[in-house]
């Protein structure tokens, strides 16, 4: 039964931080008692992001999400509809699909004794049906088990739990702040799966803070330094970088004390992100930098320079074909922030070209494994829709190279999984501020999973 949850808005996690107060057990990172636990009362309880919609954009297209060792079959069945099911066969139990997407046609066929059922989850054919001649109704309840299903922002949602709160509901104030970015209208750049060597609860919790920034990305601390205030919006938290006034580009520019000026300090930022993370700058905003020097005097005041870029940005995607996102503004990009938890395995970072997404996913064998799922979505012009290919990598060794930026990430992991095994590890320690989505996530864990699971 799904324990009673706590809705905190902006609160402090004072509890976390009380002197003696008993610190989260580190082994809901690494033991198998807490994963069984994930699988009976996490999983199957919330929504959890499938896909993307144009995963599925064409009737028959599907997707096969994996989660812990259930497996759920997204279909798109009518140009408006997507329906989710268990990737289970009816008659014997064989997965249905052992690819992870394609396009099933009208039917969803099994290898093993050939049950076919439409794409409505409809059985529509057993080979031999009149050996069953004398068992009428046999084949009533052998449809396809259906999984609930919604999408938000472009991102298809499925759940397991058939009393579970509406998306929106279990979303609560996160599209107040989000909608605006207009992520539906984003599509795939680029999407790389990593088999990883920790737990899937390490990986969020790596990407749930900012405050390992100034060490884990020392490249970045000639911008200027920032801090990172988190926040709890009901089961998610966010957390924003205090950002330079008139700055909407959700990024400290700081002292241009390292650069010979701000349009400099801006221009090294959009080549060097674009180069190093391949994502959150684009072609469209480092050639919008690069056109800044011809177009307006290092003299001017600051907010008219990140003025004049944003414009020059805006013209850039707007010459590609792509639509601007007229509905972000400043106030849009302070009150967001830059990297939002969604509980309890879907991180993104929006911004206006696009939004960088990250998944963490258990593996069903090895709580100290997981998949690590990560999608850059950008804006494209009609003509110019982006060719993607999803990669799959079986380690981290393997996926060396594939990202300058996130491999910085990536370097702590295994060493963090390896270190919370220690008798001389006290448990996590939290900074009040920064670390908010962390103590936050730890919380809703007590909430659905209980504070005692990992014993
Ligand atoms: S197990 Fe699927 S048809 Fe027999
Ligand atoms: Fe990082």
């Amino acid at each position: 039964m799904m324990m009673a949850t706590t809705t905190r808005v902006d609160d402090r996690p004072d509890d976390f931080l009380a002197p003696g107060h008993p610190v989260a057990d580190a082994r809901r990172y690494h033991s198998r008692a807490y994963a069984a636990a994930e699988e009976e009362r996490l999983w199957p309880k919330v929504w959890l992001m499938a896909c993307r919609l144009e995963e599925v954009e064409k009737v028959g297209d599907f997707v096969v999400f994996d989660i812990a060792h259930e497996s759920i079959i997204v279909v798109r069945t009518a140009p408006d509809t997507v329906k989710a099911y268990y990737n289970v066969c009816q008659h014997r139990g064989r997965r249905l699909k052992d690819q992870s997407c394609g396009n099933t046609g009208k039917f969803i066929f099994c290898p093993f004794h050939g049950w076919r059922w439409t794409i409505d989850g409809k059985l529509d054919r057993v080979i031999n049906r009149e050996d069953w001649d004398d068992h009428p109704g046999y084949f009533d309840d052998k449809n396809l088990a259906e999984v609930k299903v919604d999408s938000w922002a472009g991102w298809v949602f499925i759940s397991m739990n058939p009393d579970v709160e509406p998306l929106l509901d279990f979303l609560g104030p996160v599209p107040g702040f989000i909608d605006p970015y207009r992520l539906d209208e984003c599509r795939i750049h680029w999407y790389k799966t990593i088999r990883f060597p920790c737990n899937w609860k390490t990986v969020i919790n790596a990407f749930n803070e900012n405050y390992h920034v100034e060490t884990t990305h020392s490249q970045l601390n000639k911008f200027g330094l920032s801090k990172s205030p988190a926040f709890v919006r009901g089961k998610h938290a966010h957390f924003r970088v205090e950002v330079a006034a008139g700055s909407t580009s959700g990024q400290n520019l700081g002292s241009a004390r390292n650069f010979k000026d701000l349009i400099e300090s801006i221009e090294i930022r959009e080549t060097e992100r674009y180069d190093w993370l391949l994502a959150l700058s684009t072609p469209y905003s480092v050639t919008a930098a690069q056109r800044l020097r011809s177009e307006i005097s290092p003299d001017a005041d600051p907010a008219a320079i990140v003025g004049k870029f944003r414009q020059l940005h805006r013209e850039e995607m707007e010459k590609a074909g792509a639509k601007w996102p007229e509905t972000i503004n400043g106030d849009v990009v302070a009150a967001a922030g830059i990297d939002w938890h969604l509980f309890p395995n879907f991180i993104f970072l929006p911004s206006i070209d696009g939004a960088l997404v990250y998944r963490a996913r258990p593996d069903a064998n090895d709580p100290e494994h997981c998949w690590y799922d990560v999608w850059w979505l950008s804006r494209f012009g009609p003509d110019n829709q982006p060719d993607w290919k999803h990669e799959t990598f079986h380690s981290l060794e393997e996926a060396r190279g594939v990202n300058r930026f996130l491999e910085q990430d990536f370097s702590n992991l295994k060493a963090v999984q390896k270190g919370i095994h220690s008798r001389g590890f006290k448990g996590s320690a939290y900074n009040p501020v920064q670390e908010v989505e962390v103590i936050h996530f730890e919380r809703m864990l007590d909430d659905y999973i209980g504070a005692d699971a990992a014993r």
